[in-house]
């Protein structure tokens, strides 16, 4: 039988045969480095839940956010982690807050590096929840107000682009109004547009801090269950002046990835998220599997259509190489 027209098997011969009909490509440009910063100086300290990720102070973000920059990287994302926390996460929007101080320095050290900084309450409410308390809860439209005055902070302190992850409805237009009367207008949002209530954040609120007090998110994130609403909820915020959309988590929602970038066609950004990252590397950390586990979670997400990718694990795939 030597008459078969398609022979797949052609193609993957080789490595450079395989490298050169590739159709997805992770480059270190389109991946995010979250960062998350502590007050102090010389803190650097292991999350426990999170293997190779690490608090630290601005002194310490730095040097982290230089390797990202070597690496080529496409940015690095920021999250507060403050001393002090109240009812209404007033840290979040202070001018001497610990992102503001953050960007600070690492816009002058490093000016063209890309700084994203996540803008919610969650690291600085008291109670742990994104926005302010009413009546036992998340009263929406004051926490918009909140979120707008901390996003302005954010570009007030240099950021190139906001990040707000609270999942309040209408957020993006109060933050886009806000940012455009304070001379912010070309400052893009990176809306959470796509955001799930999702058990994988586990980790993450261990590492900022931010497990609810009481109840959970599932008044203001999304149904797992959902996959329609996510286009009802990317297209709003693209009406209301999103320029990135978010999807988040990602592996665990490659479908809502897909279908939000076909129905919108818009800049879409996916987070494998602190779970998502976390039980890879406990695998690995126990020999039931390798790294290749989470270059395979990595490229399925581009391959879904995500154009951004926010992994813990940027520095390690930029190392690789191609
Ligand atoms: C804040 C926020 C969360 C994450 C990013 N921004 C946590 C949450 O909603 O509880 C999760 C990131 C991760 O798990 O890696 N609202």
């Amino acid at each position: 039988m030597g008459d078969r027209l398609y022979r797949g098997r052609r193609l993957r011969r080789s490595a450079a045969l395989r490298r050169l009909v590739r159709e997805t490509r992770l480059s270190p440009e389109a991946l995010i480095l979250p960062l998350f910063i502590e007050p102090g100086e010389g803190v650097r300290k292991a999350v426990p839940s999170m293997p190779g990720v690490f608090r630290t102070s601005v002194d310490e973000a730095l040097h982290d956010a230089a390797e990202a920059r070597e690496l080529g990287l496409g940015g690095v994302m920021l999250f507060g982690v403050p001393a002090n926390k109240d009812e209404e996460g007033t840290g979040a929007w202070a001018p001497d807050g610990v992102v503001q101080t953050a960007v600070r320095a690492l816009k002058a050290d490093l000016p063209d590096l890309l700084v994203v900084t996540d803008v919610c309450l969650c690291e600085y409410t008291s109670h742990g929840h994104c926005g302010v308390i009413e009546n036992g809860d998340v009263a929406n439209d004051p926490t918009c107000d909140l979120l707008a005055r901390t996003a302005v902070s954010h570009a007030d302190a240099g950021a190139d682009i906001v990040a707000p992850s609270d999942m309040m409805d209408g957020r993006v237009g109060v933050i886009r109004a806000a940012l455009d009367e304070s001379r912010f207008q070309e400052i893009p949002i990176m809306s959470y547009a796509v955001k799930y209530a999702s058990a994988f954040y586990g980790p993450f609120r261990d590492a900022a801090d931010s497990m609810p007090s009481f109840g959970d998110r599932s008044g203001y994130q999304m149904d797992p269950a959902n996959a329609e609403e996510a286009i009802r909820e990317a297209k709003a915020d693209l009406r209301e002046g999103a320029d990135i959309l978010m999807v988040k988590p990602a592996l665990a929602y490659l479908d809502v990835i897909q279908s939000v970038k076909a129905h919108t066609g818009a800049p879409v950004a996916a987070y494998h998220v602190s779970g998502e990252y976390s039980a890879i590397m406990a695998a690995i950390e126990r020999g039931w599997l390798d790294e290749r586990a989470m270059l395979e979670a990595l490229i399925s997400i581009r391959r879904a259509g995500a154009d951004v990718i926010v992994s813990y694990w940027a520095r390690e795939l930029a190392r690789r190489g191609p």
